[in-house]
């Protein structure tokens, strides 16, 4: 197999039209056999469900090249459980899980040649999502659905790869107290448009959102969660039930306590604390870990110690070891990495 003629180092975070994709739709209480197609277009009813109430869930994995030229997953099973926890809070029939890794599956195989080779930097980025297909005009759940995935190649989410980032801190919320904030409903990521590009304006790279019931704790950027190193060399990451559970999140965590040795708490995070911290990261499928260096709150300037020219000690081996064990240069924990081919 020819893999694609690209610059597998320079694509970015951006969309390709790739060979093949999986569609299944929902009617009359069940999920057909679903399939691949060839066709990256949807046609819709113009009052469809998604389009008029927004009632849509999404996931983010991404599929690797090893250093023995395997195609791997990282994980994906956890993606398949929090759409279908994601789906359920949107009063959507959840995809069965084995069904989602089975569509993972067939989708990577069929653009195996667009999945970028070992030591590019690049993966390929599977997106699995679903939405309401059929027509609801008064508020209310549809009842027909349709479940996707399409995968692009990609590079590094943030311009500049590993550079330190600088954030601001948001007056608008990506979530509601006891809302949607802990699913990946494309809702959210909606809400987080004007703060993106209001932020983008100002020069900075991205919002740290707060607690959105009281606005003194730190809770996620509108794609990633966070993750402190304190000046005694442990991590702490913030604990809300308005984040997105990440499961690169869970990932470093793990990797942090069981490889690395390193004490790691979840707790409540105070913005006026933040300043205490050695080391800070954003950390996601699209971010992998990315470090920030700056955190800038209305005037006040919080610098982490590890500077802005490159990611501290801590998170450069917490990104190290993640990175191996997808890669397979490091032994992966039981269960973590899906071969395909
Ligand atoms: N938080 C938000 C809002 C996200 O969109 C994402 C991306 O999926 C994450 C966190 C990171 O989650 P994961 O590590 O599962 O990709
Ligand atoms: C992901 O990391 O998979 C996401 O969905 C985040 C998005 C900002 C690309």
């Amino acid at each position: 197999m020819e893999k694609k003629d690209l610059n597998w180092s320079e694509i970015g975070f951006a969309y390709h039209v790739t060979n093949m994709r999986y569609v299944s739709n929902y009617k009359n209480g069940a999920w057909d056999e679903g399939g691949l197609t060839a066709d990256a277009n949807i046609v819709l009813n113009e009052c469809a469900g998604i389009l008029q109430y927004c009632q849509e869930v999404f996931e983010g994995l991404k599929a690797y090249t090893t250093v023995n030229g395997d195609i791997v997953t990282f994980r994906p099973d956890l993606n398949a459980e929090r759409m279908m926890d994601s789906a359920k809070r949107m009063e959507m029939p959840p995809f069965p899980k084995e069904r989602f890794l089975d569509a993972v599956e067939q989708v990577v195989k069929a653009n195996a040649d667009w999945v970028p080779p070992y030591g590019s930097g690049a993966s390929l980025y599977i997106r699995p999502y679903m939405f309401a297909s059929s027509p609801v005009i008064g508020v209310k759940p549809a009842e027909e659905y349709q479940f996707r995935t399409f995968c692009t190649p990609v590079g590094p989410y943030f311009k500049g790869g590993a550079k330190p980032l600088t954030l601001c801190v948001s007056d608008f919320d990506r979530a509601a107290p006891h809302g949607t904030g802990h699913i990946k409903a494309g809702l959210n990521y909606a809400m987080s448009l004007h703060a993106h590009v209001e932020a983008h304006k100002r020069g900075f790279d991205e919002n740290m959102f707060l607690d959105p019931g009281t606005r003194t704790y730190v809770e996620e950027t509108g794609g990633a969660n966070f993750l402190f190193v304190t000046k005694d060399n442990e991590i702490v990451t913030p604990k809300s039930d308005s984040i997105l559970p990440s499961i690169t999140r869970r990932s470093m965590l793990h990797v942090a306590e069981h490889y690395l040795g390193m004490k790691v708490t979840q707790r409540q995070v105070r913005l006026d604390e933040i300043g205490d911290f050695a080391e800070c990261g954003l950390c996601g499928t699209a971010a992998v870990i990315s470090p920030v260096g700056r955190v800038v709150d209305h005037g006040r300037e919080i610098c982490f110690p590890s500077g802005m020219d490159h990611m501290g000690p801590v998170i450069q081996k917490l990104y190290d070891t993640l990175t191996g064990i997808q890669l397979g240069t490091v032994d992966a924990p039981e269960g973590w990495i899906h071969k395909i081919c």
